[in-house]
């Protein structure tokens, strides 16, 4: 059975088939939700509000209620990376608005602090030199200049080698949940 999903408030439609994740749905009739890491369920930039077919998906995956609070959980947030349409019907999603992510951001922020505070001091340094490490590396891709025919040939090999390994990430990002089902064949599902 086909599964009719729509996607607010751009009110793009299209047809998916059963077994889809919302995410993929999303990029299949051409809307291209954020996924800061990349699928795997450690974000939530992915978060879509399902306003209908809450029952076509399937069950919450640990990463979702790790990072979605009870409230969001409450009002009906998934990620979009995690929720599988299991049944076919209408599905009605609403990409949750960056606004009202800032508040887990923050939350994500302050953790980190308390999280630091009690680091022994060992750890502490190694923790900011992590750090130091990330920024001067964004710092350096910021500022190198690569002649524009170079850049452009490495922007066209990393997109290949993007879309090759995106199907392969995307399996292995799958919810665990959902691998372990995948697994099980046909025949011992019905038995
Ligand atoms: S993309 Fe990060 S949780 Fe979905």
């Amino acid at each position: 059975m086909s599964v009719n999903i729509k996607f607010e408030p751009a009110g793009i439609t299209g047809v998916v088939a059963e077994g889809t994740y919302l995410w993929d749905a999303a990029k299949r009739i051409g809307l291209r939700l954020p996924a800061e890491c990349g699928g795997r369920g450690e974000c939530d930039t992915c978060a879509v509000l399902i306003e209908k077919g809450t029952t076509l998906l399937s069950s919450l995956t640990n990463a979702e209620r790790v990072r979605l609070s009870p409230e969001r959980l409450a009002a009906g947030e998934r990620l979009a990376c995690q929720a599988k349409i299991l049944y076919g019907g209408d599905i009605e999603v609403r990409p949750v608005p960056v606004t009202e992510r800032a508040e887990t951001t923050a939350e994500t922020v302050s953790d980190f602090r308390s999280d630091f505070k009690s680091l022994p001091l060992k750890k502490k340094l190694a923790t900011l030199v992590e750090l130091e490490a990330h920024t001067m590396i964004e710092t350096l891709n910021t500022v190198v200049e690569v002649p524009v025919s170079m850049g452009e040939k490495f922007m066209n090999m990393m997109a290949r080698k993007g879309r090759a390994m995106s199907k392969h990430d995307r399996d292995e990002h799958r919810p665990a949940e959902h691998r372990e089902e995948d697994a099980v064949s046909p025949e011992e599902k019905e038995s």
